[in-house]
């Protein structure tokens, strides 16, 4: 019995052999469609098709294994079917057997914690668990009515302290309060205080040491709109350096700055997107709204573009996001080495409070 199968992801496919060596084998689209048999003469067996006539972001519209080979129908509005041979593509396998790294995990259950079943001491642990581990946690109903007041921020941070980490103030101040009617923190002209969507980032990525770790606590949620969505940097840099080795060595090497211009306080830091000088060996800077002109030299500048861009894809495919909308009472704690965060646009009053803390 043939056990073969076959698995589409964005750029390539795997093919499961089923049995014998390799066991399984990537292919690239362009790869496949460049190697297509009906692009050959049917006389002479010649190529008819150079591989730049091919749309770089050709890609399957289904794929089977029928019998002993792979078939592939295209998206670029050719009617064919591309048959390649199992053993035919066993003989010119490239990446045999290639380790994928682990996606992002985004099931939200695995995220999150019920402050109504755990003691004060095991929550704050457990959550800080859950950042070492995904990056984020999601914790609910910290007070258990849903009437969560401003002093219940002070909670958190007294629980964290007790855990180990210390409050770090910024250029807003100690606890921003994210709202459009904020009145409390210094610079407010900034979009966070605003109702409108902050697409993903990392924060104050214009300080050498940006704060690690950021709680962000719902005290009202807004009546329409106003989701939270965070998506794990570290395993897309992963998943970039094992797809795009070049767009990750531009990431890691090529810095970029970081203006940040406000009422009272300005700072400018030039620093790659990627580092591994953060705490954990890991450390993202991104933020799309203060971001200064790119200076790279001319014969890198578009290379720098599309190595920017792959990153940007992974980072903004929904289906790498974890995705919910913060309750009262609720709050998040992230990594912000690590992880990017964003919320969608909303109408009405919204208040979440904000806290920095270094370990
Ligand atoms: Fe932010």
């Amino acid at each position: 019995m043939n056990t073969s199968s076959v698995v589409l992801r964005d750029r390539w496919l795997r093919v499961n052999f089923g049995a014998g060596r390799p066991a399984h084998a990537d292919f690239h689209y362009l790869w496949l469609r460049h190697n297509c048999a009906l692009d050959l003469h049917p006389t002479t067996r010649e190529r008819l098709v150079d591989a730049s006539e091919i749309d770089e972001r050709i890609a399957p519209t289904s794929a089977r294994i029928d019998g002993d080979s792979l078939v592939v129908s295209w998206n670029d509005a050719v009617r064919r079917e591309s048959r390649y041979p199992l053993a035919w593509l066993r003989a010119h396998a490239y990446a045999a057997e290639r380790e994928e790294p682990p996606r992002p995990v985004t099931a939200l259950d695995a995220l999150t914690l019920d402050a109504r079943s755990l003691d004060r001491v095991a929550l704050f642990r457990a959550a800080l668990e859950g950042v070492e581990r995904h990056g984020v946690v999601r914790v609910v109903h910290f007070r258990p009515s849903g009437d969560p007041r401003p002093e219940d921020t002070e909670a958190i941070i007294d629980a964290l302290s007790d855990a180990g980490l210390s409050v770090v103030g910024t250029h807003f101040g100690r606890i921003e309060d994210l709202r459009v009617d904020n009145s409390t923190n210094q610079n407010t002209d900034q979009l966070g205080y605003t109702d409108a969507a902050v697409h993903l980032h990392t924060d104050q990525p214009f300080l050498e040491a940006p704060p690690t770790f950021q709680a962000l606590h719902c005290i009202a949620p807004a009546p329409r709109g106003g989701e939270s969505f965070l998506v794990d940097a570290r395993a897309l840099a992963e998943i970039l350096r094992a797809e795009d080795a070049d767009a990750y060595e531009l990431l890691r090497t090529v810095p970029v700055t970081f203006h940040r211009k406000q009422k009272s306080f300005e700072k400018i830091l030039s620093a790659p997107i990627l580092g591994e000088d953060g705490p954990a060996g890991f450390r993202v800077r991104y933020s799309y709204f203060t971001l200064a002109p790119y200076r790279v030299p001319f014969a890198q500048m578009e290379r720098w573009y599309r190595a920017h861009r792959r990153f940007a894809e992974l980072v903004r495919d929904e289906r790498h996001h974890v995705r919910f909308l913060l309750g009262a009472g609720d709050f998040v704690l992230y990594d912000n080495h690590r992880m990017l965060h964003a919320r969608t646009s909303f109408e009405g009053h919204r208040w979440l409070r904000g806290v920095y803390f270094d370990r």
